[in-house]
């Protein structure tokens, strides 16, 4: 081991990076290269030819970096991955230095307490008690997925980790979950047909009506509900289901709360709008990604469990190898006995470094300042009348499409699509395309510490003159057609 070329090359790199940061708007967000070039361009056999750390630092610089989505630069608006605050950067170089293992407190003791604290700062924020627990996870995806086989195992009462699923059960959800639910049903033998996918109201909430009538029908049918989802910060629009009506719900049919707050968990870091998830702590189990919201680099997401022993009785199994034999009172914490994950990274490190360099009002201000822009952009659009606004904007995800009269429903999904295409290749702002009831939208969702409501005016600019010349197009083309 070269310890003083890991020093030089690890200087540089450092340096680097904050002059990577510090300069980033002068980037190209989106790269403008075919996928089939990049293949080409990474294409080698396995190397087999040693070269120096500073020569790799120029390939990286070469092939990499000027072909990366630079999520950093304030016009990124997409899907929900944010500028990482600088202090979770060096984190994660150091959680990689130090390779604490948190399945096993004996491969990683001090990370495990730090973990343990970080969870639990967690849990304070949705109001749990100190019978809660959870664990961080590689995201949401895999939260989600923790909180219903929690559930499916509740409800079972812990039949079906050893009989499987028994007789018919079904998940209820509004329209507008994430995809993650979908796969989480299927993986824990409850099976997709069984996922009640029910209406939203104007607001893009849940209709409890909906959710009344679909569980009535479901059990005079036979089908017994095993786990309601509320959504606290839809990936759409962050909207948020009424939880405290779910919660009595699932309270009066026995059955499990889980609230998927991936990205709606940055709420409760915000100092304008407090109480906005109110009644998320009735949930069994919350999904809180702080990769997110909490603007921690990737990956840290977390479930939040309101009592811990659900972990436990969902995961406990203890081979010979991995149990502790010299934990004498129990007290050396193992992850793995309480998690699906067995090998785990040392996720806590910088969501720990993140609140000890900036403070929680802080990264509550940047919240706030997100959710300032989306409202920007939503009173921009209704002072004229050129765009429809799916709602006020309840967090920082906001959804706008063009207005055009008469054209069809495929032409102005078209025109949709092809006017973020063409703003994604002049490189200044990124944002996704999304479907709801039936209509084409732009999703716009700043989770960045850089944007700016200037950032959202130039948008603002750019997408009517782009919207306004596809339409002139469209109208030409179907004069000549
Ligand atoms: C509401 C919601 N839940 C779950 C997920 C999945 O999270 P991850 O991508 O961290 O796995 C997302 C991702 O955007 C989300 O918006």
């Amino acid at each position: 081991m070269q310890y003083e070329e890991f020093r030089e090359a690890g200087h540089y790199l450092v340096d680097y990076i904050a002059d990577y940061l510090k300069n980033i708007d002068n980037k190209r967000l989106f790269t403008e290269i075919n996928p089939a070039e990049l293949y080409k361009l990474f294409e080698e056999a396995i190397p087999d030819n040693p070269k120096s750390l500073s020569e790799i630092q120029s390939t990286i610089e070469e092939k990499l970096i000027p072909y990366c989505t630079h999520v950093n630069h304030p016009g990124y608006m997409g899907l929900i991955t944010p500028s990482p605050n600088p202090a979770g950067i060096l984190a994660d170089f150091l959680a990689s230095a130090l390779n604490q293992n948190l399945g096993a407190w004996s491969i990683g003791p001090s990370a495990v307490a730090m973990e343990r604290e970080v969870i639990r700062w967690l849990t304070d924020m949705i109001g749990y008690n100190d019978k809660a627990g959870g664990n961080l996870t590689s995201g949401g995806m895999m939260a989600n997925f923790i909180g219903i086989k929690l559930g499916r195992d509740w409800t079972t009462k812990d039949h079906a980790q050893h009989e499987g699923l028994q007789g018919k059960w079904a998940v209820y959800v509004s329209e507008e979950r994430h995809v993650s639910i979908d796969k989480a049903v299927d993986a824990v033998g409850i099976g997709r047909d069984f996922l009640r996918t029910l209406p939203t109201n104007e607001k893009y909430q849940l209709q409890i009506d909906a959710l009344e009538e679909a569980i009535a029908r479901d059990k005079e049918n036979g089908v017994r509900p095993i786990c309601i989802v509320g959504l606290a910060g839809t990936t759409n629009l962050g909207a948020s289901d009424d939880l405290e009506a779910l919660g009595s719900i699932a309270k009066r049919e026995n059955c499990w709360l889980h609230v998927d707050a991936a990205y709606g968990g940055g709420m409760l870091l915000s100092n304008k709008y407090p109480g906005q998830l109110k009644g998320i702590h009735l949930a069994d189990s919350v999904t809180i990604d702080p990769h997110k919201w909490f603007y921690a680099p990737l990956d840290a997401g977390a479930i939040l469990v309101k009592d811990h022993d659900r972990l436990t009785k969902s995961f406990g199994i203890q081979p010979a190898y991995l149990t502790d034999q010299t934990s004498q009172k129990n007290e050396r914490y193992l992850f793995y006995v309480h998690g699906f994950e067995q090998s785990k990274r040392f996720r806590s490190l910088k969501v720990w470094m993140s609140f000890h360099h900036y403070g929680k009002t802080q990264i509550g201000e940047w919240v706030d300042n997100n959710i300032g822009q989306a409202k920007y952009l939503h009173q921009m659009v209704i002072a004229e009348d050129i765009f429809e606004s799916a709602t006020e904007p309840m967090m920082s995800a906001i959804c706008i499409r063009y207005k055009a009269g008469d054209l069809t429903k495929q032409q102005l999904s078209k025109l949709h699509f092809d006017v973020a295409a063409q703003i994604e290749s002049e490189g200044q702002f990124w944002f996704a395309t999304t479907e709801m009831k039936g209509k084409t939208w732009f999703r716009i969702n700043p989770v960045n510490i850089r944007t700016t409501q200037q950032h959202m005016e130039q948008l603002y600019q750019v997408l009517k003159q782009k919207c306004k010349q596809a339409e002139v197009e469209i109208r030409r083309e179907m004069i000549t057609a």
